[in-house]
């Protein structure tokens, strides 16, 4: 099955509860959770606090994107205020597997985030303490950038990763992309193995803010 990760960087922040609500009323599978810390990107977003006001708002997995550095001293926060998943970037941590082990000990499910120019092999020895490998396919800092047509052959190199793994293991690994992911291009990500879809202003930037069903039409078109 594929998910659908809207991601609410491109949300109406004055009206955020709503939102979350809408696109998962309207078929969305994930809510996907972007948090930056102009340090490790160049932007500031949204932290545990916010994550705490919008765990009423839905039951839907809360899928954490961590942008920040360091790692470990925030994700006992993430967990307890409602994350379900969560990744960071290997280069923010300096102990990626124990960071992994960190969160899945806070009882979240873990994965790594692969920037466009980061190569896979993050994540050969750590396989068993992934739930999802979250490829970028632009550099992390901004919702509406347009998506880096390399990432491509990436998603089919992390693809015979994860099947190869599987194979082996009986254990399945999410494969998400973020980032410039929109109704004209997913069809053709998809054939090139992700299986879960991060959509911020694909999403967001559709309907009218008046329209309760504003995002019915993108998502099932997604
Ligand atoms: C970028 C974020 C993305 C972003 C995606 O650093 O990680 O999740 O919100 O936005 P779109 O879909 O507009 O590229
Ligand atoms: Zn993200």
């Amino acid at each position: 099955m594929h998910v659908i990760a809207p991601s609410i960087l491109s949300a109406n922040f004055a009206k955020l509860g709503e939102e979350v609500s809408a696109v998962i009323a309207s078929g969305a599978d994930w809510i996907h959770f972007d948090v930056m810390d102009n340090h490790y990107v160049p932007n500031l977003t949204i932290g545990p606090l916010v994550c705490e006001a919008i765990r009423p708002c839905t039951t839907a997995p809360i899928d954490v994107h961590l942008m920040v550095k360091p790692v470990d001293r925030i994700v006992p926060d993430f967990a307890k205020t409602g994350a379900n998943i969560i990744t960071f970037h290997p280069e923010a941590s300096d102990h990626v597997d124990r960071t992994l082990g960190l969160i899945r000990d806070s009882g979240c499910q873990a994965g790594l985030v692969f920037n466009p120019a980061t190569p896979l092999h993050y994540m050969d020895y750590v396989m068993d303490k992934l739930d999802v490998v979250l490829l970028m396919s632009v550099n992390p800092g901004f919702g509406g950038q347009k998506f880096i047509p390399g990432t491509l052959d990436k998603l089919r190199e992390a693809r015979a990763k994860i099947d190869a793994y599987t194979a082996r293991t009986g254990r399945s690994i999410r494969l998400e992309i973020d980032g410039g992911v929109k109704v004209d291009n997913i069809a053709q990500i998809a054939r090139a193995g992700a299986d879960a879809f991060v959509a911020g202003s694909a999403v967001y930037g559709a309907g009218k803010d008046s329209d309760p069903n504003r995002y019915d039409s993108v998502i099932a078109a997604l």
